[in-house]
């Protein structure tokens, strides 16, 4: 079993301007100088077009989009980035998409798309495909994870450019927890929490997410598989009505009817587990590595320093697991931009983009290579950490089909009410096969 922690070094947070600095033609790129104002004037023959795409990304607490799209308009004079935020909550973003591009509406360009959607999206033909692009620009996919490839890969084609991965993270305080004492299974997990709760100023002892939507199912994943459950197996078998599926349920059951979270936690999504984090409210926490950068952020943290993080406890007789999380980049199929849609999204997946990313915003690199950048080490210690790449690597995916969104919202209302005392664990694995099986054969 595998145990690594890490205190989150003190944040050394890179200014946008030294970034800049630090890409060269820098000077050709300042000196056609801020002033296009958006007329298109023809009057000096070889200057291109100006042109405006939207890119349509969830809500951002760590600042790195606004960053993102500066350097690339700063690159890019030619091309306007106009920023529309989406709902922080996946399932709220992924409804409003499918409503516009099922209309076939050109109101968004470029979007972020989280893992779980190119199947569907590539099969409803809301996508371009960038298969001439990525040739056309000699784009190496090979230096990225090949499982962030993979999600954004469907029968064959690419029609999304991976852009960051996650992976469920324990985050604790340590000023209060040392090193040696952090939890590496469940069970002491769940005795640390309930026996620490209170020290340093905290109210919670542990802080998960257990709303019903996307990221309950990523904890719920977590919790299946570090007991050795599954849901769908390799071989699209429905297998989720196992022994070891429903022990990971009942722990599940367990923390969120212990008396160390939250009184609230059916409604906590990652932004209520941030906000309280932050606030020094509780001394375990399970979250991304974003984190990492919100927690060390000095004016809004109050337990910057004071963060360590580790890998999620295993289960009993099981391992470690962690949900493969993560966003990709993706092209309206309507777009009227497809070409600066292109270049926005090739700058964003690219070298220069994600490091953006990494540095401002905490998220792991899907490029393997960055994690050897001086500069996307001293960000975060998680990045020089080789034990969370490892984790990275080896996280679980959730279901890879075009009908995840049904297999999710039938997992949702199971666990749920599994979680609210109406139905046994049993009960949920049950009734998540029947239903999970009716809507594959549909
Ligand atoms: C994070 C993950 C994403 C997941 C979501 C759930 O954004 O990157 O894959 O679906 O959390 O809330």
């Amino acid at each position: 079993m595998k145990l690594w922690n890490k205190k989150v070094a003190g944040a050394t947070v890179l200014t946008l301007s030294m970034l800049l600095a630090a890409c060269s033609g820098d000077d050709e790129a300042t000196d056609t100088g801020g002033d296009t104002g958006g007329d298109t004037g023809g009057d000096s023959g070889g200057e291109e077009e100006q042109v405006t795409i939207t890119y349509a990304a969830g809500v951002d607490v760590t600042g790195a989009t606004e960053a993102l799209i500066a350097a690339f308009e700063e690159q890019n004079p030619n091309i306007n980035v106009e920023y529309r935020e989406m709902p922080a909550d996946t399932g709220a973003s992924h409804d409003q998409y499918v409503t516009m591009f099922s209309s076939q509406s050109a109101e968004v360009d470029v979007f972020d798309a989280d893992v779980i959607w190119p199947a569907e999206f590539a099969q409803g033909q809301y996508a371009l495909e960038l298969d001439r692009y990525i040739e056309a620009d000699g784009i190496d996919m090979e230096q990225y994870f090949p499982g962030t490839v993979a999600s954004g890969n469907f029968n064959g084609r690419q029609y999304a450019m991976p852009k960051f991965t996650d992976a469920g993270l324990l985050y604790y305080r340590t000023d209060i927890v040392s090193e040696d004492q952090v939890p590496t299974t469940w069970d002491e997990l769940f005795e640390a929490a309930g026996t620490l709760q209170g020290e340093g100023g905290t109210e919670f002892g542990y802080l998960m997410q257990a709303n019903q939507y996307e990221g309950m199912i990523t904890n719920a994943i977590e919790f299946i598989a570090s007991h050795g459950g599954q849901v769908v197996d390799e071989n699209n078998e429905v297998v989720v009505n196992s022994p070891e599926t429903i022990a990971g349920i009942q722990k599940m059951i367990d923390f969120v009817n212990s008396d160390f979270v939250p009184s609230n936690i059916l409604s906590f999504q990652e932004t209520e587990t941030n906000n309280a984090w932050v606030g020094g409210q509780a001394v375990f926490a399970r979250n991304w590595p974003y984190m990492q950068s919100t927690s060390n952020d000095e004016e809004a943290s109050e337990v910057a320093g004071n963060v360590g993080f580790a890998v999620l406890p295993a289960g009993e007789g099981g391992t470690n697991a962690a949900t493969l999380g993560g966003w990709m980049s993706m092209i309206n199929r309507y777009s009227e931009h497809p070409d600066e849609a292109w270049e926005f999204v090739k700058f964003m997946t690219g070298e220069e983009g994600q490091k953006i990313s990494a540095v401002e915003g905490g998220r792991a690199p899907t490029i393997a290579a960055l994690y050897e950048d001086s500069e996307v080490q001293d960000a975060a210690a998680l990045f020089a950490n080789e034990q969370f790449v490892e984790t990275l690597q080896n996280a679980v995916p959730r279901p890879v089909s075009p009908i995840y969104p049904r297999i999710s919202d039938i997992m949702q209302v199971q666990l749920s009410q599994a979680l609210a005392g109406e139905i046994t664990a049993e009960e949920a694995a049950a009734n998540m096969e029947a239903e999970i099986m009716a809507a594959m054969e549909e």
